[in-house]
């Protein structure tokens, strides 16, 4: 017998078809037991009823519990009631394990709880459906950068060098050296860059954040394009098209997710090009008129941010950030050289900066004295200063985060629920 996912059942009307799956919620009448059958791609009700399968299978059927790994076999009936639109109505089903009590039942936990279940907690279908939007937002940035001529270029997570400052990194022994967990591709994608004209990576990548924030992991996915002969202007609108592209791909194809979670999609489809651009310093005008007591030259915290996505219905563009608030590979501008050519993109709705980037310093004197001025230990970038000696082109690129994008776009509190195993400060179980 034809084995079907769930998510195909429509295919299959009036046909007999076996389900594999595992028993997510039972309800029974005396005569009659509604099987709620998960499988992994949706719900399907199963309705075994008395005297039209064996007896044993009847009295097995009242006896699974929640987990329960069982196999239904039946015929596909239409019934718009149905989570998913079709119920099957069994003939045979066989038992394949009776799951001891579940510790998550259906019903409220708190989050640590869930937490510390998470090998379980993604089975349930609001986690689930998380997890494919983020699944789909990973296949939409690859699709439209492979689209656009991008080649993908892994880069390295054992590295010499910190890319984002010397405070979040994770250390290792290296052998009789040390070595950090990556902060950032980005270093390797300009070597990239260089080498193929337009690059990007898609990895994990690792800070040691001590913050705990809705907004922080310690290990989060960032996607890295890089693009040589590009200034920051045709940086940010690459970026608005691929974030766009993003959204859209989502509403098209994860739309029954999107209701799983309840994401009201109005201000989802609002999302198109071109975002506003204003500057850091038009940003701090923002915050002053909001009572904010701000320091020109200050970094934005996640409650400036906040401020500032909520001014705007779509993502937001900030630009030109004092160069002592951000790396030191950002270029300045010649304009007004206390200022980085870098934008970060803050998504709408409250959520923040969600992609950080930037033109690149491409001369070499500058470069280095920008190394020693961070007090870099120069020798891990010697490889780096080469790039400015042989064809050194004006360049750019950014980082958008995978989490950050995939909570805003879900429209939920906390980065905690987009990644499968999240990593935070205190928490590397399981
Ligand atoms: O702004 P960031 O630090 O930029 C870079 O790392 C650049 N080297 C990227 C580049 O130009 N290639 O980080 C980029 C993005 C942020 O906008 C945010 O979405 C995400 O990475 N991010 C985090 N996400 C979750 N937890 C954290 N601790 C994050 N730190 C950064
Ligand atoms: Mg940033």
């Amino acid at each position: 017998m034809q084995s079907v996912r769930v998510s195909d059942l429509g295919k299959h009307e009036g046909e007999e078809v076996e389900v594999r799956g595992w028993l997510y919620n039972k309800r029974s009448s005396g005569s009659i037991h509604f099987l709620l059958v998960r499988d992994g791609s949706g719900l399907v009700q199963s309705v075994v009823v008395k005297g039209e399968v064996d007896d044993a299978i009847f009295q097995a059927a009242d006896k699974l519990t929640q987990e329960s790994s069982v196999i239904v076999r039946g015929v596909v009936r239409k019934d718009r009631r149905a989570p998913g639109g079709y119920e099957l109505g069994v003939k045979d089903m066989h038992v394949v394990q009776v799951a001891d009590e579940y510790p998550i039942a259906l019903k409220e936990h708190g989050v640590d709880f869930l937490l510390d279940h998470r090998h379980l907690w993604i089975r349930t279908p609001r986690q689930n459906a998380i997890l494919r939007i983020r699944s789909e937002v990973v296949k939409a940035c690859r699709d439209f950068l492979d689209d656009r001529g991008f080649v993908l270029l892994d880069a390295p997570i054992l590295t010499p060098a910190a890319c984002e400052g010397t405070t979040t990194l994770f250390e290792t022994d290296y052998f009789d050296t040390k070595a950090y967990l990556t902060q950032s591709g980005q270093l390797y994608m300009e070597a990239g860059a260089m080498a193929f004209g337009k690059v990007y990576c898609f990895g994990p990548t690792f800070r040691a954040e001590k913050s705990k924030t809705r907004r922080h992991l310690t290990e989060f996915w960032m996607v890295e394009p890089e693009m040589a002969y590009t200034e920051l202007d045709e940086s940010m609108n690459i970026q608005e098209e691929l974030v766009s592209y993003v959204v859209g791909r989502v509403l098209e194809r994860k739309s029954p997710e999107l209701a799983v979670i309840g994401r009201d999609t109005g201000p989802l489809a609002r999302v198109k090009p071109p975002f506003p651009r204003i500057s850091y310093d038009e940003a701090v005008e923002i915050l002053r008129r909001h009572g904010v007591d701000f320091e020109w030259g200050n970094d934005f915290g996640g409650q400036d941010e906040t401020i500032l996505s909520n001014e705007f219905d779509r993502p937001v563009f900030i630009h030109r950030y004092p160069v002592q608030c951000k790396a030191f590979y950002m270029k300045p501008d010649p304009k007004r050289p206390e200022l980085a050519l870098c934008a970060d993109l803050l998504a709408p709705e409250g959520y923040g900066e969600i992609i950080g980037g930037g033109q690149r310093i491409d001369d070499p004197v500058l470069l280095e004295s920008r190394i020693k001025d961070n007090r870099l230990p120069a020798d891990a970038y010697t490889w780096y200063l080469d790039l400015r000696k042989y064809g050194s082109v004006p360049h750019s690129g950014f980082g958008l985060g995978i989490e950050r994008t995939v909570a805003w776009i879900c429209g939920l509190d906390h980065v905690r629920e987009t990644i499968p195993f999240p990593r935070l400060i205190n928490r590397i179980y399981p």
